[in-house]
């Protein structure tokens, strides 16, 4: 399973990266405003800088929800460096720019995805990754994790090679059922990471240990 985090934080990114468990960043136009990054050429180095902190894949999203407008600024991203993976919208318009950008062998991002029918859909298109939203879809009294099983039977079911990148990750038991369900990545904050390493048998333990060293040494 992949690690992805989900941030255009610059320090929890190296913070992550620094543990060694990080396979690539998720960013929306959201988390780059959060980190006060405005204006089309910032946006654009802010992604560079990520690139060059860690070794996977990074997505940049489309702001355009146009055909033509969504192709040219993926372009424009694609162009930026090897690992962006250009970010787009669950619509129709989408889609056919998913299909344009996988026939010509740029990695793609289907994002905001909410339901199997447009997990499919994605795929078809030829989707690098589809990024099902289950935090978002909790927040509604809706199960999220169960969407994640609904799109892993589908996929499987056809042999579609597009991977299922759980997104709206809030926590780190999300993070293991997504894993249970076999979900191929997840992105999420630096705590749903970190918080794996939690156990208070283990701190228990490691204390006893060191406190017993001491005594004969
Ligand atoms: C996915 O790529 C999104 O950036 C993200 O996971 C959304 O998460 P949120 O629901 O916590 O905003």
């Amino acid at each position: 399973m992949k690690f992805f985090i989900d941030t255009a934080n610059l320090d929890q990114i190296r913070e992550a990266q620094n543990l060694g468990v990080l396979d690539g960043v998720t960013t929306n136009p959201s988390l780059m405003a959060k980190e006060g990054i405005t204006g089309r050429n910032n946006i654009l180095k802010h992604y560079v800088d990520i690139c060059n902190i860690v070794d996977g894949d990074v997505s940049a999203e489309v702001i355009a929800t146009d055909y033509e407008g969504m192709i040219k600024e993926g372009e424009e991203l694609a162009e930026l460096h090897p690992q962006i993976v250009v970010k787009v919208p669950m619509i129709k318009e989408g889609i056919k720019a998913i299909k344009y950008f996988s026939d010509r062998g740029i990695k793609t991002n289907c994002t905001l995805v909410f339901s199997a029918g447009q997990a499919l859909l994605a795929a078809k298109a030829g989707a690098t990754y589809v990024s099902p939203f289950i935090g978002r879809l909790d927040d509604i009294s809706t199960d999220g994790l169960n969407l994640i099983s609904e799109i892993r039977l589908i996929y499987d079911n056809y042999g579609f090679e597009t991977q299922i990148l759980a997104a709206s990750v809030r926590h780190t038991m999300h993070v293991i059922e997504c894993a249970k369900l076999g979900s191929d990545v997840m992105t999420g904050p630096l705590s749903s990471i970190e918080g794996l390493l939690n156990h208070p048998l283990t701190d228990i333990g490691l204390a006893k240990f060191l406190a017993d060293y001491k005594k004969g040494n």
